[in-house]
């Protein structure tokens, strides 16, 4: 063991190796991101949300009637407990959504009859509950705010479209079921982020599955992670015209303030999620006459690659996009909750498979053999008694 002085802080843990993983790869030099092996474009084009949860969870594509039968049994899972509806009425208006949804996960573990056990079985069905829960808290709290009545899932659509479905109440077009279905798959995983790493230091203690999630919620609702994607939002609409862009971003940087949805701790080229949300972008924003929010966004992104030279990260287009899928900006992270929901229990799994407490150490540099004074005999800094 390193002794005090050997002991070095790597700030951020960048570059730590913490774990072993299977379930995705992040190559942030040539910009590739893989579920299990396959390339995130390929899943994008051609898999469904469920069918890239069951590769995630399984570590293999679903056969046909695999992914009918998986999604069927998580569509019929997306209801609430009636006393977590009930909760969803007590919150403040005003209290985030996020906060609402960790409160939320955190509740239904009282009413989840497999919340103590952890055998394989159990852990498997709570998976399905809780992929499931999720999105319907989301449409639930949307609704009952929005003073509208809730809706059941529709066994015909998945769980992204029953999402968009159950939280506007109308039925989504062939369009925004493929850009919400890509949308959520762009978003389940993406290997040892701050709020999956949060998830499997709970798992590893052997805490359970809800725990594991209300803590990656936490941990996702910051600004430097998830919660960029609302601020993404303020910031376009911020923006009056494309003209005025260039010295929005020029103010911004000379405040030293962050650009949200820029930069990333991994990718130092173009993060590969962006093409697709961008191209959703500008096709949806033209579609509802709002061209303007995409060409603001095209040109902040040359702004800040002109000054910064950082490319943006998943949540600068997705901001638009889930805007212009009628989604409100205060919901945007929940949504990337919901999707990361199937990594972050991809995660929880791998690591309760193969267990070991995550218990890092620290460099202490603190003081050393103070003698020690009386409580009669302290006074506060400044020289107050
Ligand atoms: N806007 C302005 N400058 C940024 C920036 C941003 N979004 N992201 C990084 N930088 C700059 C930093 O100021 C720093 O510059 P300096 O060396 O001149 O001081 C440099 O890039 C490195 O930043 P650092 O904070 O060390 O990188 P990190 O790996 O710790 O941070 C993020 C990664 C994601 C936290 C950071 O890029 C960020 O804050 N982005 C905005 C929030 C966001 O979009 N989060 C979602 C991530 S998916």
């Amino acid at each position: 063991m390193a002794t005090q002085e050997e002991k070095v802080a790597i700030r951020g843990l960048e570059g730590v190796v913490a774990a072993e993983t299977s379930i995705s790869y992040v190559d942030g030099v040539h910009g590739r991101l893989l579920y299990q092996g396959y390339d995130i474009h390929d899943l994008a084009e051609n898999t469904s949300f469920t069918e890239t949860v069951f590769l995630l969870w399984r570590g293999r594509l679903p056969t046909r009637a695999e992914r009918d039968t998986f999604r069927s049994e998580i569509v019929a899972e997306m209801r609430l407990p009636s006393q977590v509806v009930e909760m969803l009425k007590l919150t403040p208006p005003n209290s985030h959504p996020m906060g609402v949804l960790r409160t939320a996960v955190s509740m239904l573990a009282h009413f989840d009859p497999d919340a103590e056990d952890q055998s394989p079985a159990a852990n498997g069905r709570k998976a399905k509950r809780l992929l499931a829960q999720i999105p319907t808290i989301i449409a639930d709290l949307h609704r009952v705010r929005s003073g509208q009545p809730l809706l059941s899932a529709d066994p015909h659509y998945g769980v992204s479209a029953n999402f968009l479905y159950m939280l506007r109440g109308t039925p989504p077009s062939e369009l925004e079921r493929k850009v919400i279905k890509v949308l959520m798959v762009l978003h389940a995983d993406h290997e040892l982020n701050a709020s999956t790493f949060t998830a499997r230091v709970i798992a590893s203690t052997l805490g359970d599955m809800h725990s594991a999630l209300a803590g990656a919620l936490g941990s996702l609702k910051g600004p430097l992670h998830g919660g960029a994607n609302e601020r993404v939002m303020e910031m376009i609409r911020d923006i009056p015209d494309v003209a005025t862009v260039q010295a929005y971003i020029a103010g911004m940087l000379e405040n030293k303030k962050r650009i949200m949805g820029f930069g990333h701790r991994v990718y130092r080229t173009e993060d590969p999620r962006t093409k697709h949300l961008r191209r959703f972008s500008e096709m949806l924003c033209q579609q509802r006459n709002e061209a303007h929010l995409y060409d603001i966004s095209r040109r902040i992104e040359q702004a800040v690659m002109e000054a910064k030279g950082i490319y943006p990260n998943v949540d600068f287009y997705s901001a638009t996009v889930q805007h212009a899928l009628g989604i409100p900006p205060e919901y945007f992270t929940a949504v990337f909750a919901a999707s990361r929901t199937a990594g972050w229990i991809a995660h929880i799994m791998e690591q309760y498979a193969d267990n070991r407490l995550i218990r890092p150490t620290s460099h202490y540099i603190g003081e050393m053999a103070l003698p020690f004074v009386p409580i009669e005999q302290r006074t506060a800094p400044g020289g107050r008694s």
